[in-house]
């Protein structure tokens, strides 16, 4: 591997292309033989069962590894132990079932690293007041793992700052476990298609500063239907981050285009669809909305740019992508209260909860702002969505919620839909129209079909289309 340097500490510190026998390749898609498939098999700690976690855990059990998944919470760990799965991922649940044998869960970190070779930390890396990683987790069970002298690597996939791993690795050499490997392994993966993403992935990345870990984990991925590509661990921890800056950033430039077009009458669906015809541009990630939410876009955005700023840059293209999209579910509570003539005492129903569909997420969705706004204007909120779990916090506390998208819009005033789930395509819409009290939808994921709404006698306003009514 390249040029190589001695780091305090005795690690070996390599830079520079891997070489020939490990460099950038296709992982194996032949089936292993019988003896190279045993010597294959590894024993994996992975702390954290969130959604990170357990999708690791459960596609390493089904590459055939050993999986002790470890968490802090009780009631999870608990319903894993009784085969049941605390968060809704596809897929998830039938892989953790036909894998059994080779998953268990824990509370007991010591028991999760005893028989480990490897410990992969998926824990969360909240962001803080400063807009920094909050990293008191992933170093909580790098403590944990200080007397853990027969492991041979730690592998981190949960998102942390430029520097992470190089702090692990001092913490890992002054506890005397210069043997042990190190890598940033980044996940890619979306929720709700999470198991396909790790199974058949764009790339694996494997950061590490030597060649006997950076083959350690490749190996690890063996049966994985994806590109493994080497590089030293700081490249792999800002790969993550720019990864997600540039989705965020596709996607809040459509936002931008989406309200050019409405200020000037085009269409943001031919505009985008007709610039992502280009190759370099690219299809994916150009749908117009409510802006971007989740657990990762909207902290790791920030994450970066506090990392930047830190640094001595602020990260000006970032900033406006972050402010954009805080802009955008305030920009159509806007239209909306214009369109209206007002929001006080008006009943609005909120369609789709969740940051994006199939997933029960409401991690940064922009409906807990939209609903902020409405209330703060004076609104009465009412809300459907599938699969999302009220809590005693907002939004749930102040609005109502109901089993059908057509109970919730029962004497609405509009509707908004928030999150683009085919249900929604699929309401008798002529139905709603009868029971709403003004026929007004504000389409935030343009999901319907402008004509055939204006034809059953809505006034239809969506994102960066022009609006129309019977
Ligand atoms: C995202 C990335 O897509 C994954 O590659 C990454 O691994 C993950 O973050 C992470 O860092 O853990 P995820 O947050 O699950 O995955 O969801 P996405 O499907 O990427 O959607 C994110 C948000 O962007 C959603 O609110 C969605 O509605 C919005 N979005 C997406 C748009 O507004 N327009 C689009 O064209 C695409």
């Amino acid at each position: 591997m390249g040029a190589s340097v001695r780091k305090p500490g005795g690690i070996s510190l390599a830079w520079g292309p891997v070489p020939r026998s490990s460099a950038p390749c296709r992982a194996r898609r032949d089936a292993p033989r019988e003896k190279d498939r045993l010597t294959m098999k590894r024993s994996v700690a992975v702390f954290g069962a969130g959604y990170i976690g357990l999708v690791t855990g459960a596609c390493l059990a089904e590459l055939g590894h050993t999986v002790t998944v470890r968490d802090i919470v009780p009631e999870r760990i608990q319903r894993l132990n009784e085969g049941g799965v605390p968060i809704y991922e596809p897929e998830l649940g039938d892989m953790i079932a036909r894998n059994k044998e080779r998953l268990a869960f824990t509370l007991d970190a010591d028991e999760a690293v005893r028989e480990a070779e490897i410990v992969y930390v998926c824990v969360d890396t909240p962001p803080t007041p400063s807009g920094d990683a909050d990293l008191s987790r992933v170093f909580a069970v790098i403590d944990v793992l200080k007397s853990a002298s027969h492991l041979a690597a730690v592998v981190v996939k949960s998102t942390v700052p430029v520097g992470t791993g190089q702090r692990i690795r001092q913490a890992l050499d002054e506890a005397d476990l210069e043997h042990v490997g190190y890598a940033s392994n980044p996940e890619f993966t979306a929720e709700g298609k999470a198991v396909r993403d790790f199974m058949h992935p764009d790339r694996v990345v494997v950061g590490t500063w030597d060649d006997d870990t950076a083959k350690l984990i490749a190996e690890l991925h063996d049966g994985v239907d994806g590109k493994v590509v080497f590089m030293d661990v700081p490249s792999a921890e800002l790969t993550k981050l720019g990864a997600n800056a540039a989705l965020a950033t596709k996607i809040s430039l459509v936002n931008e285009l989406a309200t050019v077009c409405e200020a000037t009458g085009a269409d943001i669906s031919h505009v985008a669809a007709a610039i992502g015809m280009d190759p370099r541009i690219g299809s994916h990630f150009m749908k117009a909305g409510l802006g971007y939410g989740g657990s990762c876009f909207p902290k790791d955005s920030r994450a970066l740019r506090a990392l930047s700023t830190n640094n001595g840059y602020p990260f000006q293209l970032l900033t406006s992508v972050i402010e954009v999209n805080e802009l955008q579910p305030r920009r159509h509570v806007q239209r909306l209260k214009d369109e209206l003539g007002g929001l006080r005492g008006r009943t609005v129903a909120l369609l789709g909860m969740t940051f994006k569909p199939c997933t029960d997420d409401m991690r940064e969705a922009p409906s807990v702002i939209i609903a902020g706004r409405l209330l703060a204007e004076g609104a009465i909120v009412r809300c459907w969505d599938p699969m999302a779990q009220p809590g005693p916090v907002e939004p749930w506390t102040s609005t109502t919620r109901h089993e059908t998208p057509l109970a919730a819009l029962e004497g609405a005033d509009a509707a908004i839909i928030v999150t683009e789930w085919l249900e929604l395509a699929e309401v008798p819409w002529g139905r709603a129209h009868t029971v709403m009290r003004t026929p007004l939808i504000l389409d935030g994921r343009n999901l319907l079909d402008p004509q055939v709404m204006a034809g059953l006698g809505f006034t239809y306003m969506s994102v960066g289309r022009p609006t129309v009514s019977s």
